[in-house]
């Protein structure tokens, strides 16, 4: 029970608190003015003092009210909101949340109420904050003029932060660059996507624009390890959910031909499984570091690595160890991965050009399952999925009906429009004697995909989209708490 005596103490307390007000906090909470527009980095620019409220207790646990303040907190980099001194513990309060007491509503001022004993003041303080408080995104909000868009979205590629920034932003990118090597944990070297990309690769080029100038890194995906000149093949950290779920659909005996196996991501963990894999990809830089992962990750007796042109690799290794496997009778399904999305289907022909008819009826006895990787546009209301089935079956004339369709996937948004899609189909008896020519067909009939081709990014996913500003916060702070 409280006595009188305490409560008006608590009351004048409170009524002081009332007159604190900071109506003008929130734009008081960013960086002096004068770093806007400024091209090279001056770190000192970036000081500031600032008013935070805060709450003031004596011989109190942090534990204690911790969980209470919790959500009103000021939260920015490098600052402790918690500060002890003797037995003194000061709280600083978020200026965008708190102006005065009132604003921690009634349940949270009657726990304050029930700490009398070590409540002191509610107040306002001036706090110095430097370069190494402000988040990034409010220094290149303060840096870049007013119109220019924020650029917060990247992908962390081992110690490497990849940007892809517009053309706006150029007069400012080696600034930017600095800002995210500063506040990217563990980042060494900062690039940008140029324009220039290589379409036979799927690789492009970059420039550093800050930090080490070494573009050979280490990534972990699902517990392998993988090494990479990442100036120099693909890699996309976006697949990384996909590259797991099409290896769960495999198992041990299975075989898996991987037509476009960059670095490896499909070909290491199905090796793992005991699966035996025959990994392809026609970039020697690929291929060397195909076969560098296979060592890496003690897979290497499982995997045989090829660099040759994918169509060259279906017609020699997939067919012969294919039929010597229907000689042998040998168990487990066989797996054709193809994944180069923005042209992958104009490898399709090569399914009903390879067989005669006796060997597709040995063939057919299993049908092997093709993993294929499309891009599609898709509007509004419209289902991808079905659109990349209809794009596989006018390049293969055939239907892929209910017992020959095995799964289509939705891997990932590529663009606002566009979608990447897995269409995985059993290669049936129909489709290797191409019975409906399909090269005859698209003549006649060849819109749709010339359509999704031209507008998809001709980066083939290397790009990072720019995301919405709260995937872009997202992004930014699982970086920085991993
Ligand atoms: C989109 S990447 C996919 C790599 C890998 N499967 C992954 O998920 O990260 C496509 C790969 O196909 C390779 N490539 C491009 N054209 C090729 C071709 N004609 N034959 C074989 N590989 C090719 C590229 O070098 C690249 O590594």
């Amino acid at each position: 029970m409280i006595v009188s005596g305490r409560l008006n103490e608590i009351t004048r307390r409170f009524l002081r608190a009332q007159y604190c007000s900071y109506a003008k906090m929130t734009s008081l909470l960013v960086p002096p003015e004068s770093v806007r527009g400024m091209t090279r980095l001056d770190r000192d620019a970036f000081t500031k003092t600032v008013e935070l409220p805060y709450l003031r207790f004596h011989d109190i646990k942090p534990s204690e009210i911790l969980p209470i303040m919790k959500k009103y907190l000021f939260k920015s980099r490098r600052f402790k909101p918690v500060q002890n001194a003797d037995d003194k513990t000061v709280i600083y309060l978020d200026p965008n949340l708190i102006t005065s007491l009132d604003d921690l509503g009634a349940s949270i001022k009657k726990q304050l109420l029930e700490m009398y004993e070590q409540f002191e003041e509610f107040g306002t303080a001036k706090v110095t904050l430097t370069y190494d408080n402000w988040q990034p995104h409010d220094m290149l909000r303060a840096i870049l003029p007013e119109e220019i868009e924020v650029p917060t979205s990247f992908s962390l590629i081992g110690h490497i932060v990849h940007l892809n920034l517009r053309d706006a932003h150029l007069p400012y990118k080696n600034i930017i660059g600095e800002v995210y090597l500063d506040t990217v944990p563990s980042a060494r070297t900062v690039v940008n996507k140029t324009n220039a990309i290589d379409t036979t690769f799927r690789n492009f080029t970059m420039e550093i624009l800050a930090g080490d100038k070494d573009t050979v890194t280490t990534v972990k995906e699902h517990g392998f390890t993988y090494e990479l000149d990442f100036s120099q093949v693909y890699w996309n950290t976006r697949l990384s959910t996909e590259h797991h779920n099409l290896v769960m659909l495999m198992k041990p005996k299975d075989v898996l031909y991987d037509v476009f196996a960059g670095i490896g991501p499909f070909a290491v963990p199905a090796a793992r499984k005991g699966v035996k894999v025959f990994a392809n990809d026609l970039n020697p830089e690929s291929y060397k570091w195909l076969q560098r992962n296979m060592i890496i990750n003690k897979v290497k007796n499982n995997v045989k690595c090829f660099n040759m042109d994918g169509r060259e690799f279906l017609t020699t290794v997939f067919k012969d160890d294919l039929l010597n496997r229907r000689a042998n009778n040998e168990i487990g399904t066989e797996h054709i991965v193809m994944n180069l999305p923005a042209v992958a289907v104009d490898f399709l022909d090569v399914f009903f050009e390879s067989f005669n008819r006796d060997e597709i009826k040995r063939i057919c006895l299993r049908s092997p399952i093709v993993h294929l990787y499309c891009f599609v546009k898709a509007n509004k209301g419209q289902d991808a999925c079905k659109l990349g089935q209809e794009l596989v079956e006018r390049k293969l004339g055939s239907m892929l009906n209910s017992d020959c369709l095995f799964e289509l996937r939705h891997v990932r948004n590529v663009s606002t429009s566009v979608e990447m899609i897995r269409v995985s189909f059993r290669l049936h008896e129909n489709i290797l004697k191409g019975e409906e020519p399909a090269m005859k067909k698209l003549k006649v009939d060849n819109n749709f995909d010339v359509i999704v081709r031209d507008n998809v990014p001709e980066n083939d996913g290397q790009e990072e989209e720019y995301a919405e500003k709260t995937a872009e916060q997202e992004c930014v702070q699982s970086s920085e708490s991993s």
